[in-house]
């Protein structure tokens, strides 16, 4: 089939991993998704920057805002991030013209996500975001799709990387806050700005996303109670380890009787709670749903590669969209299987 045409909204962590993602799995991926995924357009901030990749068989382009009406693209990506700006008023037109839109940006959907669902439901358009939560774990597919068809009681999980290598990092290794932090910066674990990570925000931003589509509820970032963990230091993650927890930043949505709770923060894990395994970047979500009962995804969950990877997923499903597929390819592309012991049977 002819090539899904893409256009790439931010070169940074993400942006630059989608390039290599591509360029590394290519072949597999066309198979996966019936044609191949070429990025054809990119624009950024500063087109000298050297971001460590080839780009120029890309065409740079300063509008960004042009690819929203562009009959050589098929779907824009949108890895700025900022929850106002020039991220919502290029998803806004993208999805006002009919284009497919993709993005990794919670925060602008935390806040707009229902404007820009609404939009895209209206013109039957694609807006996929499996990167906004958790990064490389599939959650948002799995709470769409996998989790469908339960009432789900309570949703929960460590949904920010940077706070949870920070909290385990001081742990394991004895460093100190601040220090941590400046390395999950430059893993590109960290927002922009930071103050979103450790305060609490980010998770908060993630959180809403995920009741929303475990509860069916209108998103509203405003109704989640959120502490971080700037203030948390060595001395609470010792006194916690000798009362036999670890502390994790938690982000959790239950429903009860008085409505729907939602807050993100610092809490006391128990050591037999898979949650105080969660270390370093990893993420982990926790689903509890009426027939299927606990679902438990786990996996980076912040970073170049595991984010890229959901960018790009979401980009398959356009395409499969497009072409169809039940097994993950495509018939025609299934092979036979190399069964070592087919003579047995
Ligand atoms: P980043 O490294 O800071 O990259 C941001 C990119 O956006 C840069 O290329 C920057 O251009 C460009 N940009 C920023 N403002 C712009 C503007 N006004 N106009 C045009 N381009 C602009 O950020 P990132 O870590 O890749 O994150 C991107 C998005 O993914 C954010 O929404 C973030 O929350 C989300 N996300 C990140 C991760 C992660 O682990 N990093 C995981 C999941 C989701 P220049 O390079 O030219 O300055
Ligand atoms: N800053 C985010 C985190 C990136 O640390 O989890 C992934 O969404």
């Amino acid at each position: 089939h002819a090539p899904l045409r893409v256009a790439l909204v931010g070169l940074g962590t993400v942006g630059g991993g989608v390039i290599r993602l591509l360029n590394t799995n290519g072949d597999l991926i066309a198979r996966r998704a019936g044609c191949p995924i070429q990025v054809v357009a990119i624009s950024a901030r500063d087109r000298n920057k050297d971001r460590g990749v080839d780009l120029s068989p890309y065409e740079w382009v300063d509008d960004m805002n042009s690819l929203a009406t562009r009959d050589d693209i098929d779907v824009v990506v949108e890895l700025i991030g900022g929850s106002d700006g020039p991220a919502l008023t290029l998803a806004r037109q993208c999805l006002n013209a009919g284009k497919p839109f993709v993005t990794a940006n919670k925060a602008m959907l935390a806040h707009h996500g229902l404007d820009l669902a609404r939009l895209a439901e209206k013109g039957g358009i694609a807006l996929k975001y499996e990167a906004a939560v958790a990064g490389g774990i599939p959650v948002i597919k799995g709470m769409r799709e996998g989790a469908a068809a339960n009432e789900i009681s309570r949703v929960y999980g460590i949904l920010n990387g940077t706070c949870n290598y920070i909290l385990t990092t001081m742990e394991k290794e004895g460093r100190g806050f601040d220090e941590v932090l400046k390395e999950a910066q430059e893993l590109g674990y960290a927002e922009a700005d930071p103050s979103f990570d450790i305060d609490g925000v980010d998770a908060a931003h993630k959180l809403t996303i995920l009741a929303s589509l475990a509860f069916g509820t209108e998103l509203d970032f405003a109704a989640v109670a959120t502490t971080g963990i700037r203030h948390v230091i060595a001395a609470d993650i010792a006194e916690a380890a000798a009362l036999g927890f670890r502390i994790r930043l938690v982000g959790m949505a239950q429903n009860s009787a008085d409505g729907l709770f939602q807050r993100v923060h610092p809490m006391l894990v128990p050591l037999d709670h898979p949650l105080a395994h969660v270390d370093g970047s990893l993420n982990a979500v926790v689903a509890e749903g009426n027939f299927v009962g606990r679902l438990f995804f786990q996996g980076r969950g912040a970073g170049d590669g595991p984010t890229a990877s959901a960018v790009v997923a979401d980009l398959i499903d356009v395409a499969r969209d497009e072409y169809g597929d039940a097994f993950a390819m495509p018939v025609a592309a299934l092979t036979p299987q190399n069964t070592a012991d087919a003579g047995a049977r």
